[in-house]
């Protein structure tokens, strides 16, 4: 929908009214490589996607909050109040949890109506919360003039999720979807927060982004759990050393206190944000000095930690994984996002896209009985006003 239809569904949806309206926009984001290592102070390497969601945002004078999407049906007037209440999963929980965020900081609004218009799949680990959540925070920050710095935003996006939501998520996605940059993937120091935007060069290659069009139920438990045995392993792991996170230890010291961590699913979980954290580095300095087949190989291994170590991938995933591998032209393919469902990435020539499309959505389609999804990933720039 184009920007001037997005204003009058606003009106159509919630009346004409004098106030000024505005529109906002926030990508969603697919990572290239670091995956389950954000909340470990570790390496993670995002990019920004040319498609998100926007917000059209105004006042009005009735005292509620009034959401709205392009997307469902389901529309919902809550009161305003200091203490917002989570209304079971509904979509609009995510602008709902920001809110309570700047309330938690001391910031009180009057009414406001919100339309969100979103192209990024639901639960297809493209970063469709974050997406919602940045641009509702970015947005009521400058509608208000409240002055938080983008780090703020970012900060205050993942709390929100965290806090309201109950997914103990990482700082990755509230990053990616606000920092991306045109052409240009992020290098994120989780643990300092240092960044770095490196070109994507990839002369007759494309990024391919295939939705296994099946979301797992269990995502948000079992993401928790998985942070959770990360924990026991840094507590194991501190009888020796005092770390405060997995990423305080690069591989050969990790392996040479291997003992402690005597429970086997707790080491695997271990082992394979460490070794991650090295395949990014790799990675990248392979994508620096022009190394694509390399920087493939890296991406074929961390998918094959986190089908192994890490435990989340699933039968969808690892299909479409496997069958895209067995293309000629196809230099890398892993899962992206959380897993359990959702996405890969693949990173192939440019001149088998067809082909990869219709071979690889037959192959999977026999095996699963599902239909994928494709999309050539175009990288964007971050969070916006339109
Ligand atoms: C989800 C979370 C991120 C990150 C990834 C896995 O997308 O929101 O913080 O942990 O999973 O890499």
């Amino acid at each position: 929908m184009k920007t001037t239809e997005l204003k009058q569904k606003l009106d159509e949806i919630f009346g004409q009214s004098n106030v000024q309206t505005r529109i906002f926009f926030s990508p969603g984001r697919v990572n290239l490589i670091g995956e389950h290592t954000d909340y470990n102070g570790g390496y993670v390497f995002p990019c920004a996607l040319d498609f998100g969601t926007h917000l059209v945002i105004r006042e009005n004078d009735q005292n509620v909050y009034r959401f709205a999407t392009t997307n469902f049906e389901q529309k919902a007037e809550i009161e305003v109040s200091n203490n917002l209440p989570k209304v079971s999963n509904h979509w609009y929980n995510y602008p709902m949890a920001v809110i309570d965020q700047f309330n938690k900081k001391g910031n009180s609004f009057h009414g406001l109506d919100f339309l969100f218009s979103g192209k990024i799949p639901n639960g297809a680990g493209l970063s469709s919360s974050a997406s919602i959540e940045t641009v509702t925070a970015y947005a009521l920050n400058e509608l208000f003039g409240m002055k938080y710095d983008l780090w703020e935003l970012i900060k205050l996006s993942q709390k929100a999720e965290n806090e309201f939501i109950g997914v103990n998520c990482g700082i990755m996605d509230q990053f990616a979807v606000t920092m991306g940059k045109e052409n240009h993937a992020l290098f994120l120091n989780c643990a300092t927060l240092d960044y770095e935007a490196i070109p994507l060069i990839m002369d007759g290659h494309k990024l391919i982004i295939s939705n296994t069009n099946s979301r797992r139920g269990l995502t948000d438990s079992k993401y928790n759990e998985r942070r959770s045995e990360c924990e026991a392993a840094v507590e194991m792991l501190n009888e020796k050393k005092q770390i405060e996170n997995l990423s305080a230890l690069n591989y050969a010291e990790f392996m040479s206190m291997k003992e402690l961590v005597s429970d086997p699913i707790v080491f695997r979980r271990a082992k394979h944000v460490i070794s991650e954290n090295n395949r990014v580095l790799n990675a990248i300095e392979a994508l620096k000095n022009n190394e694509l087949v390399k920087f493939g190989e890296l991406m074929n291994q961390s998918h094959d930690s986190l089908r192994d170590d890490y435990e989340v991938t699933g039968t969808e995933l690892d299909t479409l994984v496997e069958e895209a591998r067995k293309l000629e032209g196809v230099l890398g393919s892993r899962m992206t996002g959380a897993g359990f469902g959702g996405c890969t990435v693949s990173l192939i020539k440019e001149e088998i896209i067809e082909d990869f499309k219709i071979k690889v959505g037959k192959a999977y389609f026999d095996r699963t009985g599902l239909v994928p999804e494709f999309y050539v990933a175009a990288v964007g720039d971050g969070i916006k006003e339109v």
